[in-house]
């Protein structure tokens, strides 16, 4: 056998004789010449064999097995502009691992959303599934990449807690030794802790909401980076948010550019996304909306996917609308202090309406408050006493964010959807494998 090649690097064995090792994608059969496109996960490549040039039982099984097909094929590397990847394998030799037992479900042919969610296992194979989860793979290389180059260290937190950080509406529940406990919503509450031991952290996993609604942005199971850091402000949040968004959305330009091609993305809006992003005040979001869309639209009233559509429309980049009502956000929001009924929190939205990627703020340091919102919140006090400790030794402002992953790829991608953004997605009541 000679050396195995991923067709991705296939171009540096030009004249070489490589073995790739793959699946049959497609074929075309011409009497005395057989067209195999086999697929080995890195890149799809055109196998050509002639009658003439192979064994007989070689040509034999090329004619005979079917898509899916697993192979082994060995040819030599030869430049080709007609054939897709610019590359051909002029095939010496052909085995077959294994020839599908039934006929592969997911044809070329259009197929329903159902079918291919239902077959998603075997729809991961398809090139356009191959450039979302790749870009994805991307996006989270660069978001690590840029919070190791600056300074957060990188501390893990529990995916099995005692208690809820963003409400209690959305909790999974779970049995831990005979007490009730929950998957994670967030691990920003011990990243909290970890920040007033180490100054600037992150964590990165999944996290679980049992969402009750049917929506194009909601997963019951999504992955989030969290950073965190001691003696940060709203505006240190939103200065590292936007430099970190920038520089992922640039590093996917231009390693993924051939992916994005494959999603006919247009990346004249991506380009555009550089710092500074605008900032506006919840007041001044309810005066666009107000004045775009909805006249009557109540001070106090958290946004629909709308009027974050609304909102974000008004810019040609992310922007961040700060100081919401502090009734509508989570219990650790710190109040502004000239005007406590609203926060020094902040979203992100997305442009070309993909709505809110980002939630984060400033975090109260008062003991007292925060008592006082547990009580306000119907939050029991006991799973919360070490939280609260963080309060008691050694206080500091501090601030950070979460960055969800799907709906970041969904808007890099412009999927309608986040279910396409992760190999297997948990839904609304959906979870075929
Ligand atoms: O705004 P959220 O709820 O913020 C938090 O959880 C904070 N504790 C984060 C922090 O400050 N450390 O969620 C943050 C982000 C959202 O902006 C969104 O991108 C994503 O997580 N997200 C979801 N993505 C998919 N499906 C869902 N059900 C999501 N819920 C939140
Ligand atoms: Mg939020």
């Amino acid at each position: 056998m000679a050396e195995i090649a991923l067709i991705e690097k296939i171009g540096a064995y030009e004249g070489k004789t490589v073995t790739v090792q793959g699946w049959v994608a497609d074929k075309t059969d011409k009497g005395k010449l057989q067209f195999l496109r086999v697929r080995d996960g890195t890149g799809m490549i055109q196998a050509t064999l002639f009658q003439k040039a192979v064994p007989p039982e070689a040509f034999e099984l090329a004619k005979r097995i079917p898509q899916e097909t697993s192979v082994i094929v060995t040819g030599q590397v030869r430049q080709e502009p007609r054939a897709p990847g610019g590359y051909e394998l002029s095939v010496t030799d052909l085995r077959a691992v294994q020839i599908p037992r039934a006929e592969y479900p997911i044809t070329p042919k259009e197929h329903g959303i159902e079918f291919l969610m239902q077959h998603r296992h075997l729809w991961l194979r398809s090139s356009r599934q191959h450039a979302i989860l790749r870009i994805r793979a991307t996006i989270i290389q660069a978001i690590r990449h840029w919070l190791d180059d600056n300074g957060f260290l990188l501390v893990d937190t529990p995916i099995l807690t005692p208690a809820a950080v963003e409400g209690t509406t959305t909790l999974f529940e779970t049995d831990f030794y005979g007490d009730p406990a929950y998957l994670t919503q967030s691990g920003q509450l011990y990243n909290e802790a970890n920040a007033m031991a180490f100054g600037k952290v992150y964590c990165f996993g999944p996290t679980f909401r049992a969402e009750k609604s049917k929506t194009r942005r909601h997963l019951s199971e999504f992955w989030m980076v969290e950073p965190e850091w001691a003696f940060g402000t709203l505006d240190d949040y939103m200065n590292v948010a936007e430099q970190m968004v920038s520089s992922v959305v640039q590093t996917v330009l231009q390693e993924r550019a051939a992916e994005l091609k494959v999603l006919e993305r247009d990346t004249t809006a991506l380009e555009k996304i550089v710092p500074p992003f605008p900032r506006i005040a919840y007041d001044e979001a309810v005066e666009i909306l107000r004045a775009k869309s909805d006249p009557h639209f109540k001070w106090g009233d958290d946004f629909g996917a709308p009027d974050e559509t609304t909102i974000s429309e008004q810019f040609d980049r992310p922007v961040f609308v700060h100081h919401y009502p502090t009734d509508m956000k989570a219990f650790y929001m710190a109040p502004d202090p000239e005007r406590p009924e609203v926060c020094l929190s902040a979203d992100l939205l997305a442009p070309e309406g993909y709505g809110e990627i980002i939630g984060g703020g400033q975090r109260s340091d008062n003991l007292e408050y925060l008592e006082a919102q547990l009580v306000k919140h119907n939050l029991p006090r006991a799973p919360y006493e070490w939280y609260l400790d963080l309060r008691k030794y050694g206080s500091v402002p501090h601030c950070g964010f979460g960055l969800g992953i799907e709906r970041t790829v969904a808007w890099l991608c412009k999927l309608d959807h986040v279910r396409e953004t992760i190999a297997f997605p948990r839904m609304l009541e959906k979870m075929a494998q």
